[in-house]
């Protein structure tokens, strides 16, 4: 998939599939697939790296990551996070953490927020030449300001203040946006407000693609499960039971035998 194909995937009622990808096997098998293109999420620091949150991430951990997922994949648009505060400093140094994933493989960078402030810095970066996704509603970068992963526009005033921020990152130049964890009419109602494409995370159907974390897709993570997450698998416990098996061969002595023996 290329950039052009998201306004055309809109345009034509088609949806776009995307998941987050860490790392370099992960991402052989999504090039195997027919998954449509991978985000190297922030979330990178909880799920890969055991952080707490996601303002743990560092441009040296997404820079590494992006590099090994840009190996593995072939036809999958790449996307990689910006994290926390890379882009609130100044535009020279803003400009040097986007080079530097683009440089990394990503084919786009995500910035999180639609405040005038990130409006601009988008609006500049579009300009020198950066595919810019944005992502609005539950921002976990914030979650330290709002006390918790909390639903996003629950209420009139909150849901108008979302739809504007869209509407300001489409301006700005954004080619997408993420919207995260808020009610399913109102993410209808930005998507349709829009021409570029909404993906959605726990946003509900009517939006235009949907992206899940990988380990929550593939049940890779049982410890905690949003409401919004579907586990398509349960990973975790195969791979338990696989390890098991390899420990009990090992200890009875059948493992190796004779075909993996010299
Ligand atoms: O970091 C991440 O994984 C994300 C997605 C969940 C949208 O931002």
């Amino acid at each position: 998939m290329k950039i052009h194909d998201f306004k055309t995937r809109k345009q034509n009622g088609q949806k776009i599939s995307l998941l987050t990808c860490y790392d370099y096997p992960s991402a052989r098998a999504v090039a195997e697939s027919n998954l449509d293109a991978v985000l190297v999420g922030d979330s990178v620091a909880m799920v890969v790296h055991g952080h707490p949150n996601t303002m743990m991430a560092t441009m040296e951990m997404m820079i590494l990551h992006t590099q090994a997922v840009a190996r593995g994949l072939s036809n999958q648009f790449l996307i990689s996070d910006l994290p926390f505060l890379c882009h609130r400093v100044s535009f020279a140094d803003t400009l040097l953490n986007v080079k530097a994933l683009l440089q990394a493989g990503a084919q786009a960078v995500k910035i999180e927020g639609g405040d005038e402030q990130v409006c601009q810095t988008i609006r500049d970066l579009v300009t020198a030449g950066v595919p810019i996704m944005g992502h609005i509603g539950l921002t976990p970068q914030s979650v330290l300001q709002w006390g918790g992963y909390k639903v996003q526009g629950k209420d009139d005033e909150q849901a108008q203040a979302i739809l504007a921020q869209a509407r300001a990152l489409e301006e700005a130049g954004c080619f997408s946006l993420v919207i995260e964890c808020v009610p399913r009419h109102l993410a209808k109602t930005i998507a349709n407000a829009l021409t570029i494409p909404c993906i959605g995370i726990g946003a509900g159907v009517d939006v235009d693609g949907q992206i899940l974390v990988w380990h929550d897709m593939l049940g890779l993570q049982t410890d905690f499960k949003p409401r919004f997450v579907k586990s398509f698998d349960v990973l975790k416990e195969r791979i338990k039971s696989t390890i098991n098996t390899y420990d009990h061969d090992v200890k009875q002595a059948q493992f190796p035998t004779e075909e993996h023996s010299f």
